[in-house]
């Protein structure tokens, strides 16, 4: 029997390529998304890849549609946190709501799903956690100090968890994509977008393929001995 593995955020962007990629590899794919019906029926209809609404920020709603997925799939062995948004602002015009909402989605959202998973994973021996960070998480980015907070705090949660999860077969690793050809990267200013290509050394964006393949690694049986990574995938803009 194929394994299940459920994808946030995954008919968009990097999350689109993910499931994808992750059906390609041999995978039952569950992705979720929060608000765009119509791109998830498109994506439904283009990869036959199931689409599952509910906000990641919700934890009874997490609950109740990972339920939902495991009762038409079977149990979830890959997770993959990448749901995430923005609202970048400096921060003296950022509000409480805009700091807010980017922790509940890109923070407690990966709480809110990697917790009613977690006792499954750890009685049935077997897991993958993959979290999508962000370079950002890594070095910070001028106007974005609520999601560089929150990628930050994916990645030690990734650490933290890792260390739980070793015994009970279960790996726990963050992916750090730099600045990816979609939507998210699209919406900033194109004089500020062309000034950030600028300084990457690989001097092009990179593809949602690019992680997508990343992840796939990860989910693998190959790659159980890599707890606790970060994974770098950006061009060789930030090295750590
Ligand atoms: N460093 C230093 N100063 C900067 C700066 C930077 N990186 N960016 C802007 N500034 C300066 C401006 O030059 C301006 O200075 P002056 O007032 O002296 O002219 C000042 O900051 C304020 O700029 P704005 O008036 O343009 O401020 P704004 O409120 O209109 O918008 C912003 C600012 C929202 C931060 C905008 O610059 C922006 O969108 N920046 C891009 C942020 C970014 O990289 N987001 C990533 C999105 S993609 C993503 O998140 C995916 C991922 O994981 C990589």
């Amino acid at each position: 029997m194929s394994r299940v593995a459920l994808v946030t955020g995954g008919s968009r962007g990097i999350g689109a390529a993910i499931s994808m990629a992750l059906k390609e590899a041999g995978y039952a794919v569950a992705a979720t998304y929060a608000g765009n019906d119509e791109a998830a029926a498109k994506f439904t209809e283009e990869t036959g890849i199931k689409t599952y609404k509910w906000s990641v920020a919700d934890y009874d709603a997490c609950a109740e549609g990972i339920a939902k997925v495991e009762a038409d799939l079977g149990p979830v062995d890959v997770l993959v946190n990448n749901a995430g948004i923005t609202r970048d602002a400096p921060f003296h015009k950022m509000s409480r709501e805009q700091w807010q909402e980017v922790m509940d989605t890109n923070l407690s959202g990966v709480f809110n799903m990697t917790h009613p998973l977690w006792p499954g994973m750890r009685e049935r021996k077997f897991g993958r956690v993959i979290n999508i960070s962000s370079i950002n998480g890594q070095k910070g980015q001028f106007g974005q100090a609520n999601y560089s907070a929150a990628k930050a705090g994916d990645i030690g949660f990734t650490k933290a968890l890792a260390q739980e999860g070793a015994r009970a077969g279960i790996t726990v690793n963050v992916i750090c994509p730099g600045y990816i050809a979609t939507e998210m990267v699209m919406a900033v200013p194109e004089k500020v977008r062309e000034s950030i290509i600028s300084t990457i050394p690989v001097g092009r964006l990179g593809e949602p393929e690019d992680i997508a393949r990343c992840v796939v690694f990860l989910a693998s049986d190959e790659a159980g001995f890599i707890t606790g990574s970060t994974i770098t995938a950006n061009g060789g803009q930030y090295l750590t």
